[in-house]
């Protein structure tokens, strides 16, 4: 959350900057700014609101200079007001700052630097930073002294950006919050993700945790924070900017979900051995997990959902597995050893929540595994092993894409640990790893047969919307339910069927469509649950093939081809996404963006 990005280079870099904010609005979008160093100074300008907004303000006649900051916010510490806009300055103006994280200890620096007659003017913790570097400025030292001394003073998690008027400098320092250097012929990025500056270059240098840089525009210092020089070297990432735009799409989420059998495609490739009757995982032969005899999943929101996927193919191939909230780990986790295998879900690699769980775990001796969508990514640093689900950037702030490739590969890393832990595939592997093959193909029948639209405009403006599911149908009503609340808005909730009714049935009204996911396992159960919420006048839509029973008693019908139960789920679940966005366009919905929320949460 919160998006930063610098530019030193030859040129203006405002454009580039722009550009850049733009590409990282989707991880907040409350306000937004620029700073930029030109003769006169440093001049800046933010507000609250959208980019756009910040974009119509801008007089770039008044911007011209070499060296800038940009800045779009989440906000953490107090209202998304323009005082509150990035980037924050000190009194003098004569240092700027962006910052991603949260600065633990600001209330005492801040009381501190109030005694030394410093004066404030946001609610933020980051404008302790640049009065800090003011401070030290003012104490003697020289500037890029003074950054490492501030950046000392602080506690909590950051990603920092600063300049000094007068000076063709960005100063950057890393510790928890994600910063990427993006290297290209004129000069240098620093952003929080490399989708900022994909347009311009797709050289990057992943920063760690401890880093501090130096960017001048003939060369950039990797540093500790002591000064002493560290090698970090630059890799070449495969995503392109193409395929970082909307294309023909209204929103970008509409197009992720239809990218999905270009991603699965993705995941699978390589991954699949036919002859063999098995998977091939990269990093991960056979005999890896042999000194496992458990596993704990941790991850938060829709990759938890994956996660407990992931964990129902694993319990039901004999291996004792868990699933936690990433939040709730450190307080409510069973013990973990060095025989515990936790296997943290993260999109982004960056949720703190996921981040400080893998540390725990770490810390219990648990060997901790990664899933994730980003390479370079804190998690893969935190963790010991990595599997990377390649389904490209995902800039919808509601996750589509990665969701399903997310489950597809915990399916093949079932099958991995099925063979290490019992001896034995998963039961019935050969219809999997068949179904698998052609599993792109049955996503795109999906997409292109979906009635989701025209049931979206039937029920849209019902009072809520409930979701249900068994086995590995309960996290898809989970996930279902998650995507309908977070991007129309409406109220809606996912139950495992059969838990409805010790509880929720008293909801249940002709206002309250009850949406039923049928995967091929225990499905009479599942028909007998949404039947007992029709009899109480409740629409019922099933998802589910078209010969199905359910077809017969349903009220409505969203059709997915017949797979095995471990794929249905999945399909079933492109279903519910387009309903969802449907419903959402339809209430005209800000999808991409929806509020209060960001791509990627990085406070805990
Ligand atoms: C919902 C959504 C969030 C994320 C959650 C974890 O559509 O995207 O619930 O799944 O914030 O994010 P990652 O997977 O990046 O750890």
């Amino acid at each position: 959350m919160c998006g930063i990005i610098g530019r030193v280079g030859r040129d203006d870099a405002i454009e580039s900057l722009v550009t850049g904010l733009e590409n990282l609005e989707y991880r907040g979008y409350d306000s937004a700014g620029v700073a930029i160093q030109n003769g006169a100074g440093i001049k800046v300008e933010k507000r609250s609101g959208k980019v756009t907004e910040l974009k119509h303000a801008l007089d770039y006649g008044s911007l011209d200079g070499e060296v800038g900051i940009g800045h779009t916010r989440w906000s953490t510490h107090g209202p998304p007001t323009d005082e509150n806009a990035h980037p924050h300055t000190d009194s003098t103006r004569d240092v700027a700052v962006v910052h991603n994280g949260i600065i633990e200890n600001y209330a005492s620096l801040k009381e501190s630097l109030r005694a030394a007659g410093h004066t404030f003017t946001s609610d933020t913790d980051t404008e302790v930073i640049p009065h800090l570097i003011q401070q030290y400025l003012d104490e003697g030292l020289e500037p890029e002294a003074a950054f490492r001394a501030a950046i000392e003073d602080l506690e909590g998690s950051y990603a920092v950006t600063a300049m000094l008027a007068g000076e063709h400098v960005l100063y950057a320092a890393r510790q928890g919050s994600p910063l990427v250097v993006g290297l290209d012929e004129d000069g240098f990025f620093l952003a929080s993700d490399v989708p900022a500056f994909l347009e311009y270059t797709d050289d990057v240098v992943y920063l760690e945790d401890g880093d501090v840089v130096v960017v001048r525009p003939d060369g950039i210092e990797f540093t500790d924070l002591a000064g002493n020089a560290i090698d970090r070297r630059p890799e070449t990432v495969e995503w392109d900017p193409e395929q970082a735009g909307k294309g023909e799409f209204d929103h970008f989420m509409h197009k992720e979900i239809h990218e999905q059998p270009t991603s699965l495609a993705q995941a699978l490739e390589g991954r699949l051995d036919h002859d063999a009757h098995d998977v091939t995982l990269e990093h991960f032969p056979p005999g890896t997990f042999t000194d496992i005899e458990r596993v704990q999943f941790i991850a938060c929101g829709t990759s938890y959902h994956a996660g407990l996927y992931g964990s129902i193919a694993m319990n039901n191939a004999g291996i004792p597995t868990t699933t936690h909230l990433a939040n709730e780990y450190e307080v409510s986790a069973p013990p973990a050893d060095e025989h515990t295998l936790v296997i943290a879900v993260t999109q982004s690699g960056e949720t703190a929540d996921t981040l400080s769980a893998m540390r725990h775990a770490r810390d219990q001796g648990a060997r901790v595994l990664t899933v994730t969508n980003v390479v370079g990514s804190t998690a893969t640093r935190v963790a010991d092993d990595v599997l990377l689900i390649r389904a490209g950037p995902e800039i919808g702030v509601a996750a589509t894409k990665t969701f399903s490739s997310q489950a597809v590969m915990l399916l093949l890393l079932a099958q991995r640990l099925s063979q290490d832990l019992t001896g034995a595939s998963l039961a019935n592997l050969e219809a999997l790893l068949a179904d698998l093959q052609s599993f792109p193909d049955a996503v795109e029948r999906v997409l292109e047969t979906t009635d989701g639209r025209r049931l979206a405009t039937q029920y849209l403006g019902c009072q809520s919307y409930f979701f249900i599911g068994r086995g590995l149908g309960f996290p898809v009503a989970l996930e279902g339910a998650l995507k309908f609340k977070e991007i129309t808005y409406e109220h809606a909730e996912g139950f495992a069927s059969g838990e409805l009714k010790h509880g929720p049935l008293a909801l249940v009204t002709p206002d309250t469509p009850v949406i039923a996911v049928f995967t091929g396992q225990e499905d009479t159960k599942v028909l007998n649950n949404a039947e007992e919420a029709q009899t109480r006048g409740a629409p019922l839509i099933a998802v589910c093939p078209e010969d199905h029973q359910a077809t017969t008693i349903a009220d409505a019908h969203l059709p997915i081809p017949d797979v095995t139960p471990e794929l249905a789920g999945l399909l079933a679940n492109v279903q519910l996404q387009l309903l969802s966005y449907h419903a959402a366009a339809g209430l005209e919905r800000a999808i991409d963006k929806p509020r209060n929320l960001a791509k990627s949460v990085t406070v805990q």
